[in-house]
């Protein structure tokens, strides 16, 4: 089944735990944590401190998405604050095998973040270590934008080339996720998919989640 990775970027802060609460209960499997740096994408989010706090009142797959240059001197931390799963960006350090290589080493789970104008050959000789792929489907910094349509033939094309290399990495899909364009990513081969302002920005974030989950089984995107 395609699991759902609400992302927090969205949320209402002054409340955050209780907005994390609603999310697992509505059967969420995955939190999706975005870190920004201000210098790599132009945003600033949050630290380890508060992935450290949820942790202690979550136990969704904590899933963390490195928006940052330099990655590998702040991988452990957010392990040590409780990461299950480790994104960093291909075009973020010029050591990629590297940092999959640090976050493996402290035995959680790898991934690759793609921004859109980023090749899928960039993950090509690294798929045998990743568990995970995400392909951006906005430019990373902001929550609230237009999904780009032009990234569904890129989601094929990397669920291809990693079934085709016995990979079993997800295919994460992050940027414009909606009731819309949900059915079409998961048509395209997606099989995580990380919703922001279309889960937080709506009136009951739990209601978002289901919805999201019955438009995926009725398998009709009405985005277009
Ligand atoms: C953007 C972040 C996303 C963001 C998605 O840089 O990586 O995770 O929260 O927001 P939506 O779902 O609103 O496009
Ligand atoms: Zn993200």
């Amino acid at each position: 089944m395609l699991k759902l990775a609400p992302s927090i970027l969205s949320a209402d802060f002054t409340r955050l735990g209780e907005q994390v609460r609603t999310v697992e209960e509505a059967g969420a499997e995955y939190l999706h944590l975005d870190i920004m740096d201000g210098h790599f994408v132009p945003n600033l989010t949050f630290g380890p401190q508060v992935v450290s706090a949820l942790r202690k009142n979550s136990g969704m797959i904590f899933d963390v998405h490195l928006m940052i240059e330099n990655p590998e001197l702040y991988i452990d931390s957010f392990i040590d604050a409780g990461a299950d799963l480790v994104t960093v960006h291909a075009e973020a350090t010029p050591h990629l095998h590297r940092s999959i290589q640090q976050i493996k080493g402290r035995g959680v789970k790898a991934g690759v973040a793609l921004n859109p104008s980023s090749h899928p050959s960039a993950i090509r000789y690294l798929l045998d270590m990743l568990d995970l792929v995400l392909v951006m489907t906005v430019n990373p910094g902001f929550g609230g934008q237009d999904f780009i349509a032009g990234m569904l033939p890129k989601i094929k094309e990397i669920r291809e080339m990693a079934e085709a290399a016995g990979s079993g990495a997800e295919i994460q899909v992050d940027g414009g996720v909606s009731v819309k364009t949900a059915p079409l990513l998961a048509a395209a081969g997606a099989t995580v998919l990380v919703a922001g302002s279309a889960v937080f920005g709506a009136p009951d974030p739990g209601a978002a989640v289901r919805e999201i989950r019955q438009a995926l089984e009725s398998g009709i995107g009405n985005w277009g």
